[in-house]
Formats: structure tokens, C-alpha cells, sequence
């Protein structure tokens, strides 16, 4: 049996590059019989950039009820939300104290948002060690994960791998798990898609704000008579991740040949997007409507959790002398 684990924080819907890169690769490993997945709601990562308490318990609604309206199964399986375990903060705190500074000084991502955000606090430098709490409590053997979180995940095994030498076997050394087509997927702009950088697609939109999101997507100036790079198209570049290889096959040869423009790309991107994601969008919708059933199973899944991680931390303050 292998444990897969992975969180998606809660500061937003989540969205079409969480969707793709992270969610619906993760839910295709828990659904293997012979896998065990917990997927969690990271919302104690939440408070590092969101204040607001009705937004947070929005959002952690909304990443639950995703997590379900794309298949996730939550009785073979574990969804919870990270705080009703609380015990991976007593686990953060020692992991901490194995953390070099540097480490997380020379973190890719606290570099890129200390020098964009304002609020520079303690919370947005050590979310790292939080996060290898969240793997390392649980013994999770692989992490389904797009690429930028690929850094913490070798911080992960970094501290993990530095406790096991001084105290002998303590921790289940992880393993990223990365789907490639997905890894990064592009926003409106082209550039990754982000909350940060305003150009992601949110698939729960109602149909005009969501048309209206994917014709804000940036194209060149061609007219359309003229053959287009379909590599080099943002609308290409989105719609090749959600369209079957006969539909992307067709609209590459379009681009080729010219004859279509930007407009009706976009207009086939929509279309996609809606049939691909008409179900999930109904089951979503049902369930912000009704957040009693969430509560429910997000419940179920601490009680779970706890069981598999309450083991783990006791493990780990034996080891330390606190047991
Ligand atoms: P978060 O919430 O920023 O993103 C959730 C997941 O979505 C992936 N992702 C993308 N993948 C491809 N293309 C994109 N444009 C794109 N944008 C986001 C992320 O790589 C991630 O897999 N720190 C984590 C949450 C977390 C976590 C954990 C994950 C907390 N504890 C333990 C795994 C294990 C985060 O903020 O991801």
C-alpha cells in the first residue's frame, strides 16, 4: 500500500492550474484500490496572506467542495481540513528547530513573494517546515504536486532525512509525484497560473463571467485568415490540457492552416471547459448551497486523520525526550 497525501490552501476558489496540476492527477492515484489518499484543506497556510475569517471559511468550503465535485472519494479515502488536526503545529515546532535558516532563507518562493508582498511576516518564511509537517505527520509516501511546490518537497526530505540520521528512523522519507504535461499550467497571460498574478481561470464561474474570463485571454494581433503558432498561443496552450488528442490535433492544423481566429478559439476553449467540467460544476454548486454535508465529511476525515497522525507525533516525542 502506498499513502499519498497533498493540500491545496485555502485563500480562493481553487483554479484551473490547481485543477489540472495538482487535484485531478491526485484523485486518479486515490482512486487505485491499492492506494490510501489524504487530501487536505491547507488552511492554517491560509492566514499567511488571508486575514478576512469569512473569506478563509469560504474558501474552505470551496476547496472541499471541489475536491469532491471532481471524484475525490471520501469514504475510501481521507479529506480533511488541516486545522482540525492541530497537532502538526506541535510537529512544526520541532521540525524548526532541524531547519537551517539558510534553507529557508534561499527558498525559490519566499524570495519571489517577499519582494512582491507587503506583508512580509514569520508565517510566509517558515511555511515550508508547516508543510513538511503536513507530509511527514502522516507518513505519506508520495505527494502529487505541480512544480512549484517541487522545492518544498526536497526541503521535506531534507529534514526529515537529517531527524532520521541523528535519532534513527522516524520519519517516511516522501517522494514528489509530478505530472509533466501539467506541471505548469499557463494563465490568461501566459505566465504560470496564479491567485498572485490575477490571470487564473476559475471553472465555477457562472457561464457568462467564465466566457467573459477566457476572452480576456492575451493573444497576438492576427487577423483570422492568417496561420498562427498554435505552440505559442495562450489559448492553445490552455485548451491542449482540458481537450481530448483528436480535438487538439484538429485545432493545431487550423492554426496552421489559418482560417480560424482568436474569437472562436476562445469560443472552443469555453465550450470545452463547460462539457468537461459540467458535472463537477453541478456538484459544486449543490454543495456551497448546502456546506452542512461539507462539515460532515470534513469531520469524518479529522477523525481519521488524527488516528493515523496521533501515532506519528507520539513516535516523534519519544524520540526527543518529551514522552
Ligand atoms: P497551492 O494551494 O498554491 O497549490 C495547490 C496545488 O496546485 C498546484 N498548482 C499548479 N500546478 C500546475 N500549474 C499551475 N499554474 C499551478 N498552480 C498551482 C501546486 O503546485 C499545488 O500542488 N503549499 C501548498 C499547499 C500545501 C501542500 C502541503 C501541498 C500545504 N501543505 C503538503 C502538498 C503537501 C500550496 O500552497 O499549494
Amino acid at each position: 500500500m502506498a499513502r499519498i497525501l497533498t493540500g491545496i490552501t485555502s485563500n480562493n476558489i481553487p483554479h484551473l492550474g490547481n485543477v489540472l496540476g495538482a487535484m485531478l492527477p491526485a484523485i486518479e492515484l486515490s482512486n487505485k484500490a491499492e492506494n490510501e489518499s489524504l487530501y487536505f484543506i491547507a488552511d492554517f497556510h491560509s492566514l499567511i496572506s488571508l486575514k478576512d475569517a469569512e473569506a478563509r471559511k469560504n474558501s474552505i468550503n470551496a476547496v472541499a467542495a471541489t475536491w469532491i465535485a471532481l471524484g475525490f472519494d471520501t469514504q475510501k479515502n481521507i479529506l480533511y481540513r488541516q486545522s482540525d488536526v492541530p497537532q502538526v503545529t506541535e510537529l512544526t515546532w520541532y521540525l524548526n528547530c532541524f531547519t537551517p535558516y539558510p534553507m529557508l532563507a534561499n527558498a525559490v518562493s519566499f524570495k519571489e513573494k517577499s519582494d512582491r508582498l507587503s506583508d512580509v511576516n514569520s508565517g510566509l518564511f517558515t511555511y515550508p517546515v508547516l508543510m513538511a509537517a503536513d507530509i511527514l505527520m502522516y507518513d505519506a509516501n508520495f505527494v502529487p504536486v505541480g512544480k512549484d511546490q517541487l522545492q518544498h518537497l526536497e526541503i521535506t526530505r531534507d529534514i526529515a532525512e537529517r531527524f532520521n540520521r541523528q535519532y534513527g528512523d522516524t520519519f517516511v522519507v516522501p517522494e514528489a509525484k509530478i505530472e509533466e504535461s501539467v506541471m505548469i499550467v499557463p494563465g490568461t497571460d501566459g505566465q504560470k497560473m496564479s491567485k498572485s498574478y490575477n490571470n487564473f481561470i476559475n471553472i465555477f464561474l457562472p457561464e457568462k463571467e467564465l466566457e467573459k474570463v477566457i476572452k480576456s485571454i492575451k493573444t497576438d494581433s492576427k487577423g483570422v485568415e492568417e496561420p498562427k503558432d498554435p505552440d505559442t498561443c495562450n489559448v492553445f496552450n490552455i485548451y491542449k490540457l482540458v481537450a481530448d488528442a483528436t480535438q487538439t490535433d484538429f485545432l493545431r492544423t487550423k492554426y496552421i492552416e489559418g482560417g480560424i481566429g482568436y474569437g472562436s478559439a476562445k469560443l472552443l476553449l469555453y465550450s470545452t471547459l463547460m462539457l468537461k467540467f459540467s458535472k463537477a460544476r453541478e456538484t459544486y454548486n449543490h454543495l456551497m448551497a448546502n456546506t452542512q454535508e461539507l462539515d460532515a465529511i470534513l469531520k469524518q476525515g479529522a477523525v481519521k486523520a488524527a488516528a493515523i497522525a496521533n501515532p506519528v507525533l507520539a513516535r516523534v516525542r519519544h524520540k526527543l525526550g518529551y514522552l
